[in-house]
């Protein structure tokens, strides 16, 4: 990475930042936030030494950071460095809860969840990016760069930079969905934010299929001119490059950490302290998401009891949600659910010995979730809609030991990959309990031989290569 990008400055900005400082007492501690996406671009960072352009969300934030806004992190190791963006309450209600997860988030997700469309929130979200875009250019000055856009936070922010300075190449990656056409077409700044994406030289999603939505959308509302077999679209007679780059995690650090002592020891105090011994475990890890089909998942783990009685008092299935975007009444809702599901079913089928579904609502170390995923017979991933679902490929890059099943959503971007799987329909419940089935009388031989083939795939896709791809593509760009 660092020979391709030469003396180009290596430049990544997104909302969510990669290292949140808060107070713990008097004490200032560092925080890595619940984010698929940090988690996965802050080894790129490191090997690129480049700058992270994002909000700065912590209590300590500011304690922090020099005059420039800026940190070196991580703070006991320091290899690139973090800009910070301030903004204030008012701010993140419009930006980030409001017009990001309240309207692109149920826009892109096919989740069943209506968009909320406020003025209000659209206003603050155009300011929020164009915000951002003031610090993109102080960060970058006169210096050749290559700038990497984040997510669906930020849909105006690469048009902006270009305005400016024509000549940066700018990419964005998509870490969600592109919904059809039909749906997307419902939002009232459809121009606006299709115009603001297309200021981008390269966009990325996950799959060839959300590359089409995009471009079939481009077509519909713009009425912009798209070259399929080039994958690009001409809008304003400027090219955008839209291609797939399913994204990954660090392989190797996730299979070399599921086998050290640390991981062995957390095992064994989890399966103490939970009682699993001579338990078959299932595992679900998510963020408290009405995206992530957790409670489609418990309603098809109790039919499962219901109709594979001979399992009762034999699984048990441990649910780690993390509370996420809590002041979202949707996010709320879905809370809800997940602990009355839970607590149907444990007075249902439980007995004073046996809890059928154990939940954890704490944020979990690295550590712990590396020793629930080893603990597991089958992990399950039943998202309604998900971009790629990196929850998948981390169990998969855990399973060093090559047992283990996953029971993965169709509709989670990881099931193009990920095609030993058992793939379910979540919103089929009486399926998803029969899946739930095979996956624990699925034979060892059978076991290990969809492991090895998921984890081969994983191994030659790693975050790395995902980063490399992206970033040569760019540079082409630029020297082109
Ligand atoms: O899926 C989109 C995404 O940005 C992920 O990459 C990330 O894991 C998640 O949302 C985090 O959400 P937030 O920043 O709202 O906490």
């Amino acid at each position: 990475m660092q020979r391709s990008l030469g003396d180009r400055l290596f430049l990544v900005v997104s909302n969510r930042e990669p290292y949140v400082h808060g107070f713990s007492g008097k004490r200032i501690v560092c925080q890595r936030p619940v984010s698929g996406l940090t988690e996965a671009l802050d080894p790129v960072l490191r090997a690129a030494r480049g700058t992270w352009v994002a909000h700065g969300s912590g209590s300590a934030d500011r304690q922090v950071t020099d005059a420039h806004d800026r940190v070196k992190v991580p703070s006991e190791n320091p290899e690139y460095t973090l800009r910070r963006v301030w903004l204030s309450d008012e701010e993140v209600a419009g930006h980030y809860r409001g017009f990001s997860n309240e309207v692109m988030w149920p826009l892109c997700h096919i989740a069943f969840v209506p968009p909320v469309f406020r003025d209000t929130d659209w206003e603050m979200y155009r300011k929020v990016n164009e915000k951002f875009a003031r610090a993109v250019l102080d960060e970058v000055g006169d210096r050749p760069a290559v700038v990497l856009v984040q997510d669906y936070h930020l849909a105006l922010l690469s048009r902006l930079i270009k305005a400016q300075r024509p000549r940066l190449v700018v990419g964005q990656f998509w870490h969600i969905p592109w919904t059809p056409y039909e749906v997307f077409r419902t939002c009232p700044w459809r121009e606006e934010l299709l115009a603001g994406l297309l200021g981008n030289d390269l966009l990325g999603f996950h799959t060839p299929a959300y590359c089409e939505n995009f471009l079939d959308t481009t077509r519909h509302i713009l009425r912009a001119k798209v070259n399929q077999k080039a994958a690009s679209v001409t809008h304003q007679g400027r090219p955008t490059l839209v291609k797939p780059f399913p994204i990954s995690v660090d392989f190797a650090r996730l299979s070399e950490e599921a086998g050290t002592e640390a991981v062995r020891q957390e095992m064994a105090r989890l399966s103490r302290e939970l009682n699993l011994a001579g338990k078959l475990v299932g595992i679900g890890v998510d963020r408290l998401d009405y995206t992530k089909g957790i409670p489609q998942r418990l309603q098809a783990l109790g039919r499962f009891l219901e109709n594979f009685p001979a399992y009762r008092g034999r699984v048990v299935f441990i649910q780690a949600g993390i509370p996420s975007r809590t002041d979202i009444e949707s996010y709320q809702e879905v809370g809800r659910q997940v602990h009355e599901l839970a607590a149907g079913i444990n007075s249902r089928y439980g007995s004073s010995s046996w809890q059928p579904v154990l939940l954890m609502t704490g944020q979990l170390s690295p550590v712990a979730l590396s020793a629930l995923r080893r603990l597991a017979s089958f992990c399950v991933v039943s998202a309604l809609h998900d971009g790629m679902n990196l929850v998948a490929k981390e169990f998969v890059a855990s399973r060093a030991d090559e047992d283990g099943v996953l029971i993965l959503s169709e509709f989670a971007g990881a099931a193009a990959e990920l095609k030993e799987a058992v793939l379910v329909n979540p919103f089929a419940i009486g399926e998803f309990a029969v899946k739930i089935n095979e996956a624990l009388e699925m034979s060892e031989t059978e076991r290990r031989r969809r492991m090895k083939a998921m984890r081969a795939v994983v191994a030659g896709h790693s975050i790395y290569r995902w980063a490399a791809s992206i970033l040569e593509q760019l540079i082409s760009l630029a020297e082109a």
